[in-house]
């Protein structure tokens, strides 16, 4: 098999058998002819392969899932139209009312929002397993576990191969989004996983210019969630944003290593700076995870850094927030620019004063998704930011 950033540029792509095309065309089309009406049954029928209509499948974006299905070592994979778009299908396609999920936190509160939702409308228990440890949350009737790669915004990592094996050998279904760490850094179907999810908003697009989703994992369980997010919700990713991914994912192992490259230049510089009081970052030897991080991961420790200042507060984080130049405040993450967010006051001013505590979220932490650009600048102006603090 080929490297992964070999992968990266040919998985799922090959000159477009008409035209000679190297860039894969957008199929910018709602229905595909099929000629005769004999043909069309077939198609229906599923004997013969090939489109029918966009919001089942289209080339553009056929390539893109086979591509994403060869990075993650999955079988299968579907593209929705945004990360989230990925979590809904998912949970509608795999769990019926009276099945129990599983998490280990914290998640993506917009993630957490969704299993709050459908546990109240759809009659699913929701239970998180972060305090009391996984096998302590189990029950006969858990059917999914999920957990995040690289949780946020205190970048926790989890032992992914101990959550397959634990839910494995109870018949469970894992999930594990790895949208902060990208196939690149860790790929969670080698490690027992059985389904991975993205939003690829993020690193996969990488450019900050595209929302979409993608499901990885076996053919069988990758059809049950095409059919449910697909065929009934609706949630098809458009050929144009497809042809966008296509091109973000082209460059992604190059990018992710100078995102590795730049927060760990980052965050050893916030390390030793007297007005910060903790870094949260696998790469650092002081990260409780960093000994599971060396060995469950290939080739870095991500692109997201977050800091906590010695004191001051909201004030003082907001003092050093808005005197960045190259870091823009915003709350995504995964863009070849340099973002930088305040959790408490965006992503994380949803959860109550209590459940930002438990999750560790305090108003001195600044979350920092590190860019490209040289890590140099990067450093010298996080020290002038810093520098107001005197
Ligand atoms: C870890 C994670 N999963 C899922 C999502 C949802 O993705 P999207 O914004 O593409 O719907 C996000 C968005 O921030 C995320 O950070």
């Amino acid at each position: 098999m080929h490297h992964l950033r070999t992968r990266a540029v040919h998985a799922g792509q090959r000159p477009d058998p008409t035209t000679g095309a190297i860039a894969t065309p957008i199929a910018q089309t709602t229905a595909f002819g099929y000629g005769t009406l004999e043909r069309g049954a077939a198609l229906f029928a599923g004997e013969l392969p090939g489109y029918r209509y966009s919001r089942f499948a289209n080339p553009t974006v056929a390539a893109l899932e086979a591509k994403l299905a060869d990075l993650e070592g999955a079988s299968s994979a579907v593209a929705f139209a945004s990360g989230t778009a990925a979590c809904s299908a998912l949970l509608l396609a795999l769990l019926r009312p009276g099945d129990e999920l599983v998490f280990l936190g914290p998640l993506y509160g917009g993630t957490e929002g969704l299993l709050r939702a459908y546990s109240e409308r759809w009659g699913i228990q929701v239970r998180d397993a972060t305090a009391s440890g996984l096998e302590a949350a189990l029950t006969p009737a858990t059917r999914m576990v999920w957990v995040e790669t690289l949780t946020n915004p205190t970048l926790r990592v989890h032992d992914l191969a101990a959550v397959a094996r634990t839910a494995r050998a109870r018949g469970i279904t894992t999930v594990a989004d790895n949208t902060f760490c990208t196939p690149c850094l860790v790929r969670p179907l080698e490690l027992g996983v059985d389904l991975v999810l993205h939003s690829m908003t993020k690193y996969l697009g990488g450019h900050g210019d595209a929302t979409g989703g993608v499901v990885a994992g076996s053919e069988a369980l990758v059809r049950e969630v095409r059919r449910t997010g697909l065929g009934q919700v609706g949630g098809n990713l458009a050929p144009q944003e497809a042809f966008l991914f296509l091109r973000g994912v082209k460059t992604l192992p190059l990018r992710m290593a100078a995102h590795c490259v730049g927060a760990l230049a980052v965050a050893r510089s916030l390390a030793a700076h007297p007005a910060v009081r903790a870094v949260h970052y696998p790469g650092l030897q002081s990260h409780p995870q960093h000994a599971l991080a060396q060995r469950q991961w290939q080739g870095g420790f991500g692109g997201m850094v977050t800091f906590e200042l010695a004191s001051g507060g909201r004030s003082a984080a907001a003092a050093v927030l808005d005197r960045l130049q190259l870091f823009t405040q915003a709350v995504s993450l995964g863009d070849v620019d340099s973002l930088a967010c305040h959790p408490a006051s965006t992503t994380h001013s949803f959860v109550s004063a209590e459940a930002r505590a438990a999750a560790g979220v305090t108003e001195e932490m600044i979350r920092l998704s590190v860019g490209i650009e040289h890590p140099d600048d990067l450093v010298a102006d996080l020290e002038q930011a810093l520098g107001v603090l005197g």
